[in-house]
């Protein structure tokens, strides 16, 4: 399965017009809600890369890659964003996750599979409470493989742990609305893989896993990754500098 991984820096929103044209109406009154700069650059960049990494694979400007943004609990617009093809359309099978942390923002696209990417900021690790966020996100054989880790190392050890199940999670389109504890992940060095799932009726046929390397252009981010995706056995991963994509398209955005 191939699965093309797009990252981007914060700091790429400072172009902040060109991009915030890019959004549709459902995007736009987000973007305007959030209060917090940089929360608003991380939604807005997230929406921009998306867009760009889809017209790509589409073929049309980014601007006019038909998004739907419907929460299938609350009807409210937020959830996993997905391509709104029309029926009938080629692109039906495509399926994008997007994930945001601290100064890095990410996109992965696929065709054929469901796809997840989640990112944690290792720099943000030491902040991190992992003695009090551990025992509610981890089932008690990862619990007992991170305490074997030193204490110094357990922040990034449990960021690693976390990015593959979110990246399942995502991949699943179900979030954090599943009982964390029983969804069982692999921890590195072992390659990532899902050993356990919350119930085994609903677990799909295969998930591949890869873990995948946070860079943008030359520049390799402080951060850990995961890209997951259903019905495949192995990833093989595109890399797309997403900084360089967005400040080629804030500096000459296509004539509207
Ligand atoms: C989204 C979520 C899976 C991960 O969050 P996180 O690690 O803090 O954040 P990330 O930056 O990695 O991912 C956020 C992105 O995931 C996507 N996303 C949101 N919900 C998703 C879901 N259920 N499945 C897959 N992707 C999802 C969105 O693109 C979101 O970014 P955007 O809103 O800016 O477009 C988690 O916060 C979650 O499950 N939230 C929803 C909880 C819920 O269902 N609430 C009920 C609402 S009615």
């Amino acid at each position: 399965m191939s699965v093309g991984v797009w990252w981007a820096s914060l700091r790429d929103a400072r172009a902040a017009a060109p991009l915030t044209a890019l959004l549709d109406p459902v995007e736009r009154a987000r973007h305007e809600a959030i209060a917090r700069a940089d929360d608003r650059g991380r939604f807005l960049l997230g929406c921009a890369l998306s867009r760009i990494a889809l017209g790509e694979l589409l073929g049309v400007s980014p601007a006019e890659v038909p998004l739907r943004r419907v929460c299938p609990r609350c009807g409210g617009p937020h959830g996993k964003p997905r391509l709104a093809a029309p029926h009938g359309s080629p692109f039906a099978d495509v399926d994008f996750s997007v994930t945001h942390s601290g100064d890095v923002v990410g996109v992965a696209v696929a065709r054929g599979a469901n796809v997840g990417l989640d990112v944690e900021e290792t720099g943000s690790g030491a902040a991190l409470d992992v003695d009090t966020v551990a025992p509610v996100a981890l089932t008690d054989a990862e619990l007992a493989a991170l305490n074997a880790h030193p204490p110094a190392e357990r922040a990034s050890a449990f960021l690693r742990v976390w990015t593959r199940k979110e990246a399942v999670l995502k991949a699943l389109g179900v979030g954090l609305t599943v009982p964390l504890r029983r969804l069982e992940v692999s921890a590195p060095p072992l390659p990532p893989k899902v050993l356990s799932w919350p119930d085994q009726r609903t677990a799909p046929q295969a998930m591949a896993m890869a873990d995948v390397d946070v860079v943008t252009g030359s520049r390799r981010l402080p951060a850990t990754a995961t890209a997951a995706a259903t019905g495949a056995t192995a990833l093989r991963l595109h890399h797309h500098d997403g900084t360089a994509a967005v400040t080629a398209y804030a500096t000459s955005p296509p004539p509207p």
